[in-house]
């Protein structure tokens, strides 16, 4: 009697292989996505078959000699804020995938994107699985740019898509997928936006791009919790991994790297949404200290370094008499324990006796301050809101405050060159 194939337990998520089944992967930590599946002898996961050389197709490679042998090259879109955060530029055979919550406007990043390396480079390919041709027309006279080399197609099946790009061969320049969610492969089951379904498309638009040296942006979903929906495995697929970020009310958009195989995590680049599409926003500081209010306590202004661009932002603190219980501390854009630790030391060392009052802290135009630098510039705003006293408008103050009360300098505080000091 033939032996039925043995039964191994793996996640559908993070592919890691269990030793039984569990109601949450030990691996990614997701529930419910451990499923049986068949151990066929030659489909094991995570077995690299090595070529007769010993190493990937074309044998080792000094690593010396490696950037001669596959130099990287790449291409500006020409908004350089794009390009800054991409590292200089997109990648030849690169897979960048750019996430962010529902209406922040990644289809307009993505068509004004395209239309730039349409008009520059050379023929972009603009599937779209979520709007009619019609929509993205209207989208982009709306945005005042219809160039001939940006051609657009409506096409759920990936199968499809890889095709049309093949057609147009050489003057290819980028393909973007808006939003790898609504693609599908015609070659698996399940529905679109499937764990399964969106790993088998992604893996068909890598081989594309890797094997094409083409560009390949994928726009993601993300969940309520922020992370980009479909399997965890997309992120480790892709080579960077682009989160543009903003809220509603305000019309300031960020677009930060969370990952970057070919450049740095720490840049950021900010947009504002206008009716004409994301117009750049080449000095941020002067956007975020625009509307800060004159002589008015509670306001303290530091620098922050985003990657290499130095930015001015403004701490405001609010203390309020607390009407009872626990008083409430309401952090935005600062770190709630660093808040309290600061509140500590102003009682301590600081003779600024505020422990019982309700402290509000929040950073103007959505920005973070996650760096211990902007210590002093949170403590200087709750002591100003405190003792109602203004600090001088032309302040600027960084330093990291210590539980002794000590004021230590911040690194990174070298002179930046003067291409560097831009913004
Ligand atoms: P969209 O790019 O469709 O968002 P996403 O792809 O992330 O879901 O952007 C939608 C929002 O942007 C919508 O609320 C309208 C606004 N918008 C503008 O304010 N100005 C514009 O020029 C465009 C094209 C959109
Ligand atoms: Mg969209």
């Amino acid at each position: 009697m033939a032996k039925a194939p043995p039964i191994k337990h793996q996640c559908r998520e993070c592919e890691a292989i269990c030793q039984g089944w569990y109601g949450k992967c030990p691996s990614c930590h997701a529930w419910g996505t451990i499923e049986e599946v068949a151990a066929t002898p030659d489909a094991k996961p995570g077995r690299i078959t090595l070529s007769k050389s010993g190493s990937g197709a074309g044998g080792p490679t000094p690593l010396s000699l490696a950037d001669q042998l596959a130099p990287v090259a790449r291409v500006e879109c020409g908004i350089h804020e794009v390009d800054r955060v991409l590292g200089g530029g997109l990648v030849g055979g690169s897979v960048i995938l750019v996430g962010g919550p529902p209406g922040i406007g990644k289809s307009t990043l993505m068509l004004q994107v395209s239309a730039r390396l349409a008009r520059n480079v050379g023929t972009v390919l603009y599937a779209s699985g979520e709007e009619s041709i019609g929509q993205i027309s209207s989208r982009a006279r709306r945005l005042g740019t219809e160039p001939e080399r940006l051609l657009v197609l409506a096409d759920t099946h990936v199968e499809g898509i890889v095709r049309a790009a093949e057609k147009i061969g050489d003057a290819l320049a980028c393909v973007v997928v808006d939003s790898i969610q609504t693609v599908y492969s015609v070659a698996h089951d399940g529905l679109p936006g499937n764990a399964s379904q969106i790993r088998a498309v992604s893996a068909q638009l890598i081989g594309f791009a890797k094997s094409n040296n083409i560009p390949v942006i994928l726009v993601g979903h993300v969940t309520k919790d922020g992370q980009l929906a479909g399997p965890k495995l997309l992120e480790h697929m892709v080579d960077v991994v682009l989160s543009f970020e903003g809220d509603e009310e305000r019309a300031t958009r960020l677009l930060r790297a969370t990952k970057n195989r070919f450049g740095s995590t720490m840049e950021l680049g900010v947009f504002e949404m206008t009716g004409t599409g994301l117009s750049e926003v080449s000095n941020p500081s002067e956007a975020f200290l625009a509307e800060r209010p004159e002589g008015s306590p509670g306001s303290c202004v530091t620098a922050s370094l985003e990657g290499t661009r130095p930015l001015l932002l403004e701490v405001q603190a609010l203390l309020a008499k607390s009407c009872g219980g626990s008083p409430r501390r309401t952090c935005v854009g600062v770190d709630s324990t660093r808040l309290a630790m600061l509140m500590a030391v102003l009682d301590r060392h600081g003779e600024v006796f505020a422990l019982d009052q309700d402290v509000f802290v929040n950073v103007a135009g959505g920005m973070r301050l996650f760096e211990p630098a902007a210590d002093l510039a949170v403590l200087l705003a709750v002591a100003s809101s405190h003792l109602r006293k203004p600090l001088a408008r032309d302040c600027v103050v960084i330093g990291e405050v210590g539980l002794t009360g000590e004021i230590r300098q911040a690194t990174r505080l070298e002179p930046i060159g003067e291409g560097r000091a831009r913004g």
